[in-house]
């Protein structure tokens, strides 16, 4: 199979050519100020550094060392300000849930209660996580393809506000699990691909997420569930996929939803997947675009028009996070290429090799010189594949820079792990020129943790 690139605007061949394109051309000007990819606010400091959230990255990354998540707490919560006033200033019935998948992190599911918002969360994990930062266990939304039968138990007692349930056994499991009534929603498959990877599309037919429309199983789903005595269905749920560029498929998406709704369902809740700019060329639509389509769509095809529900993950906090490196060793293969090791790799970013993401660097202790030398950023892991970047452009690098990659907010710590048993790196939120440090660096001592 051969799989596209999860940046739209990335297909493989249109990429290379433009890696090749750049190396040939003129400098680029300074990639931080006014771009979509980097923390809003960013810029290049009076020392020639790069500065997030008020906080010098060189200095950040000297103090709680590298490699590091960054994150401009201030970014998260404007982009959560930009989802509810796009919301605000066009209905009163809504609710915007954080999809917690992104970045479970308690910080940042503190930041995003504190601004209003609901969260959805996809285990019996990210539910322990929601609740301690202060989501009323009402607004909270449990998804999973494969709740078990422990999760649905906490989520009962918890008191979370719904379950979106997502398949027979599940319905069955609830409904002898549950002895006091639970509002849910069906997911429902509405038979959409939109152009993004085929490992984070989610609203095809061919999908373990759901219940299919043209095969019945909604519409079957949708009747057990009302004749069941302690689920109570008060709506219906559909995410098409993630990064994704276009608005099309949401409409439909929503179309597809009317055709199953009747006036029992108060509630429906649209997905997230808002795609954001990885590299510059990338040009995501913006918050109160895809707001704006999803809210139309809505109010075009139901009356009485339900309560609208977004969840997006990605939109909220990929941009508002950076990864910082230490550079360790370079290695120039003559006519080649010239390998930029860093001290990470595939351990805290996993999105190049699943999905052959494309990302910017940038030598955060000279970011105001000129980006003009070809390189390859390299992990530090046993493998060949452990390439964060193909062809970057940078300053020419030297050992001991800090290197930094923009737009790894989202799914990079989520998704990081301790291959070769390498310590997860820590998590530091960066505002007003304070760096407080959110989660700390696992240890060599925390490895070897729950040995028995
Ligand atoms: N709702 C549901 C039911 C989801 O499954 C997801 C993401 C979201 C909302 C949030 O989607 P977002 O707004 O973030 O696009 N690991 C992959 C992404 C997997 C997305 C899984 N579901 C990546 O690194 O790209």
């Amino acid at each position: 199979m051969v799989e596209r690139n999860d940046n739209p605007s990335g297909s493989g061949v249109a990429a290379a050519e433009r890696g090749g394109a750049r190396r040939a051309g003129a400098p680029r000007p300074n990639p931080v100020e006014g771009s979509l990819v980097y923390p809003l606010g960013s810029r290049v400091n009076e020392r020639g550094h790069l500065e997030v959230g008020g906080c010098d990255v060189v200095e950040v990354a000297a103090e709680f060392g590298t490699p590091a998540f960054l994150y401009s707490e201030e970014d998260i919560r404007s982009r959560a300000r930009a989802y509810l006033d796009a919301f605000r200033s066009r209905t009163d019935d809504f609710e915007v849930l954080y999809a917690s998948k992104a970045a479970p992190i308690s910080a940042v599911y503190r930041a995003l209660a504190e601004e209003g918002l609901s969260v959805d969360v996809a285990s019996g994990g990210e539910l322990h996580m929601a609740l301690p930062a202060g989501f009323d266990p009402r607004r909270v939304y449990l998804h999973g393809n494969n709740k078990s039968e422990a999760e649905l138990r906490e989520a009962a007692e918890a008191g979370v506000g719904y379950l979106i349930l997502d398949s027979f056994d599940e319905i069955r499991r609830a409904e002898a699990l549950l002895d006091r009534p639970q509002d849910v929603l069906i997911r429902i498959t509405p038979g959409i691909e939109p152009s993004t990877h085929g490992y984070v599309q989610t609203g095809g037919i061919d999908s373990k997420f759901g219940f299919g429309l043209d095969d019945g199983l909604a519409r079957r789903a949708i009747e057990t569930v009302r004749e069941s005595e302690v689920l109570r269905l008060v709506g219906l749920h559909a995410h098409i996929g993630s990064q994704i560029f276009e608005l099309e498929p949401y409409v439909k998406a929503i179309e597809a939803l009317a055709e199953v709704a009747d006036p029992g369902i108060e509630i429906l809740n649209v997905g997230g997947g808002l795609g954001i700019a990885y590299v510059s060329e990338d040009q995501p639509p913006s918050i109160d675009d895809y707001v704006d389509v999803k809210v139309r769509g809505v109010e075009r095809l139901f009356d009485p028009v339900p309560r609208i529900l977004i969840e997006p993950g990605r939109s909220l906090v990929g941009n508002a996070g950076i990864t910082a490196y230490t550079v360790g060793t370079l290695k120039e293969i003559p006519r080649v290429r010239t390998y930029v090791a860093v001290d990470g790799g595939m351990s805290d970013n996993l999105r190049p090799m699943i999905y052959g993401s494309r990302y910017e660097a940038l030598i955060a202790n000279r970011a105001g010189e000129t980006p003009d030398t070809p390189v390859t950023v390299a992990g530090m892991h046993c493998e060949s594949g452990d390439i964060l970047i193909r062809d970057a452009i940078v300053a020419a690098p030297a050992v001991g820079d800090v290197l930094v990659t923009p737009a790894t907010g989202a799914y990079g710590y989520a998704m990081a792990n301790n291959y070769n048993a390498v310590p997860r790196p820590p998590v530091v939120f960066c505002r007003g020129g304070d760096a407080r440090l959110v989660v700390r660096r696992e240890t060599y001592d925390d490895l070897v943790a729950r040995d028995v």
